[in-house]
């Protein structure tokens, strides 16, 4: 229903574009149809938001090769896009994405998967300066946990399923799973879900753990995450990605180097007009008009 809703523009597989065409609104748009054939994703922009959908539902969004370059290439594209101000990123409401593609993989060698750095390309979403919001329903398992945990906030559908399985297939997680896992969830529950392939988060057990901040009915996630997309893109800007970039900086430096981080953006968002508007519209009783200056 919401789909029928959006009233700016839709990227489909390129022989679908062609009757479509209409619909493209903008020249970012059209830019991002012109540089995508996707095969397995379908994009969408809502205002400010750009929209990620994992589309490959007879797989239940396995994670393949061609999928993560077609989702690396869309978030860039949201990325450099100067009316986008957030993302969201989602799957269908039977699977987020049940992980990396077991078939693809299972007769790649040490060599090959050494020599060719296998997964190293999932690292990228990473590199987004852009905040992502991830709005799981059903299985997010394997890779599927691994890339909603790289995304910078998780909605979650009531039926959600959250686990690290790989065990099972003699594998461990390869995109985050050992280690995100832990900070979310704690080291206990994360042991258990790595190493016995099971003790999957249900909706509410991963909201109550951390990992998840917000449960919702599956069909009105993804309403519900743009919405709060829509929010954060309403923001400045600069503020908005040295927001996300000092949070995601607390996982990796200690506190006095985080805490010196973030007083020196503090001082240097000083420098920009939407500091001088955010604070001249407070002090005037009214609502702040950010231009990303
Ligand atoms: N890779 C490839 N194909 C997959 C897949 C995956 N990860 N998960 C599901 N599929 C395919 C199935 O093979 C099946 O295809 P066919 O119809 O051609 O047989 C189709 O999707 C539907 O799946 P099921 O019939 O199994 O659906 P179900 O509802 O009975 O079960 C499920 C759903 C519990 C998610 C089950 O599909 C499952 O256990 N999938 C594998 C989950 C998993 O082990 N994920 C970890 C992958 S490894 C990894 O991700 C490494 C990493 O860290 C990056």
């Amino acid at each position: 229903m919401f789909r029928n809703l959006i009233s700016t523009s839709i990227t489909k597989p390129l022989s679908a574009q062609k009757s479509s065409a209409r619909t493209f609104t903008s020249a970012a748009v059209l830019r991002q149809a012109a540089a995508s054939n996707y095969q397995h994703i379908l994009t969408e922009t809502r205002g400010k938001v750009g929209l990620v959908t994992l589309n490959r539902p007879k797989a239940l969004n396995a994670l393949c090769n061609d999928l993560f370059v077609e989702v690396n290439e869309a978030m860039k594209n949201f990325d450099e896009d100067a009316n986008i101000g957030a993302i969201v990123l989602t799957g269908s409401e039977k699977a987020f994405a049940a992980g990396a593609d077991i078939k693809e993989m299972k007769d790649n060698t040490f060599v090959d998967t050494y020599k060719k750095d296998f997964l190293g390309h999932w690292a990228k979403i990473s590199e987004v300066k852009k905040p992502i919001i991830a709005a799981v329903n059903g299985y997010a398992l394997g890779g599927g946990c691994e890339l909603a945990m790289s995304c910078d906030i998780i909605y979650a559908g009531e039926k959600a399923v959250f686990g690290q399985p790989e065990i099972n297939l003699g594998i461990i997680p390869g995109a985050g799973g050992t280690q995100r896992l832990v900070k979310a969830v704690g080291k206990s529950r994360a042991m258990e879900m790595v190493l016995s392939g099971g003790a999957n988060l249900t909706a509410t057990e991963a909201q109550t753990l951390g990992l998840v901040s917000k449960v919702v009915p599956a069909d009105q996630l993804v309403d519900e995450a743009i919405k709060t997309a829509g929010k954060i893109a309403s923001k400045s800007q600069a503020s908005v990605q040295m927001g996300k970039e000092l949070v995601n900086k607390s996982y990796e430096v200690p506190l006095s180097a985080g805490l010196r981080w973030e007083r020196a953006y503090f001082q240097a968002l000083f420098g920009t007009a939407d500091q001088k508007e955010g604070m001249g519209a407070f002090a005037e009783k009214r609502n702040p008009n950010f231009t990303n200056n």
